[in-house]
């Protein structure tokens, strides 16, 4: 068993990673949580895997559940509405617990409800994909799609414990898990030369390399918990990322593995990154079968502008200045035309 302790001021929580912890839930939360109510908030694909088996878990309390349908489609109102419709109708009280059960899509919605259902109502996730594990079910980013754009309506709510089973991720199919490990390499590229280290050795995805994911992206949460100025940090690779994802239809992260190549290139042209973090991150990249296909950063150059982090008429840039360390670099139009 693992324990990260996310240090807030106002929310600090715990994150406790541990093999086979499904069938320990309840022990895992009667320190926080002191009712008897619990609701679950799960996806049709995680209720046939793992629902039975978190309500056996939970002996002792009054557990009930809500079942939406899997995918992005789910995170939005109209599915926010019939979640809180349905606790409702089940009775569901300000002080009564929420289970976030499945992956990013049931943490952001059910984080959401938690966050504005009688102005607030503690939960806690059960993240069950990579990509929830090692990113989304911290930093206490809540959030529904709306108006065509992601994560547009939503707040910031902390959960009260995060709950990690890594062997869920045996049931995840391929895409699904590199999707998740675009992201893990990310945290290791900006935070952790360790995890890199340790991924050139190809290892199965286990408690450690998690909590070692975890733990950059724990430190930046710390540093920012309403996303104002180190979070961003975690946008490595997103820039190119999101016009090579909208442009050629690649999952996220896979996207991401490609906008780190591109970052990579450009930091190398700038003279900030060193140019034997290009082959290192490739590898990796390629150990866990992510698209290292190689885009000209300069052909995307002017999109980038476009984009909604462009603060009047500067990009601030995300770049290595050596593996496992990022800095944050300001780039206006000009000065793009000037240096590349
Ligand atoms: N809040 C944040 O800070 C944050 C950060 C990154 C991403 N996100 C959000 O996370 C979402 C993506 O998360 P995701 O990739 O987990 O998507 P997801 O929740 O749609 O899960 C992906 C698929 O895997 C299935 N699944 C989940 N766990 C499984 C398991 N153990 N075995 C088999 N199948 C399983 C799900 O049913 C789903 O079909 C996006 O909406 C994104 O915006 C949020
Ligand atoms: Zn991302």
């Amino acid at each position: 068993m693992k324990e990260l302790n996310i240090e807030l001021k106002n929310n600090p929580y715990k994150i406790i990673v541990e093999n086979g912890l499904l069938d320990n839930v309840g022990k895992y939360i009667s320190d926080v949580y002191k009712g008897n109510k619990i609701f679950i908030i799960t996806d049709d694909i995680v209720e046939k895997l793992y629902l039975k088996k978190v309500i056996n878990s939970l002996g002792g309390y009054n557990v009930d559940y809500v079942v939406i349908p899997h995918g992005e489609e789910s995170k939005t109102l109209k599915y926010y509405v019939y979640v809180c419709e349905e606790l409702l109708k089940k009775d569901v009280r300000r002080n009564n617990l929420l289970i976030a059960l499945g992956g990013g899509v049931i943490g952001d919605l059910t984080g959401f409800v938690a966050a504005s259902l009688y102005r607030g109502i503690p939960y806690i996730g059960i993240p069950t994909s990579l990509l929830s594990q090692m990113d989304s079910s911290i930093g206490g980013k809540t959030a529904i799609d709306f108006y065509n754009r992601k994560n547009i309506l939503g707040a910031f709510k902390q959960p009260l414990r995060v709950l990690i089973d890594p062997l869920t991720l045996n049931t995840l199919d391929d895409r699904e898990f590199n999707n998740g490990m675009g992201e893990l390499i990310k945290h290791g590229a900006i935070g952790n030369k360790k995890l890199l280290d340790l991924l050139l050795d190809k290892p199965k995805i286990n408690e450690d390399i998690i909590v070692e994911s975890l733990s950059v992206k724990k430190k930046v949460v710390e540093l920012d918990e309403f996303d104002t100025g180190e979070r961003m940090s975690l946008n490595f690779g997103h820039t190119f990322g999101h016009i090579i994802e909208m442009k050629y239809g690649y999952k996220h992260g896979e996207a991401v593995a490609i906008g780190m190549l591109m970052a990579l290139k450009m930091g190398i042209d700038l003279g900030v990154t060193p140019a034997d973090c290009y082959p290192t991150i490739k590898k990796i990249l390629e150990l866990y079968n992510l698209p290292t296909v190689e885009y000209d950063y300069k052909e995307y150059l002017k999109e980038t502008f476009y984009d909604k982090k462009n603060i009047a008429g500067t990009i601030n840039f995300i770049f290595l200045s050596e593996l496992g360390k990022y800095t944050i670099y300001k780039l206006t139009e000009e000065e793009i035309k000037e240096k590349l």
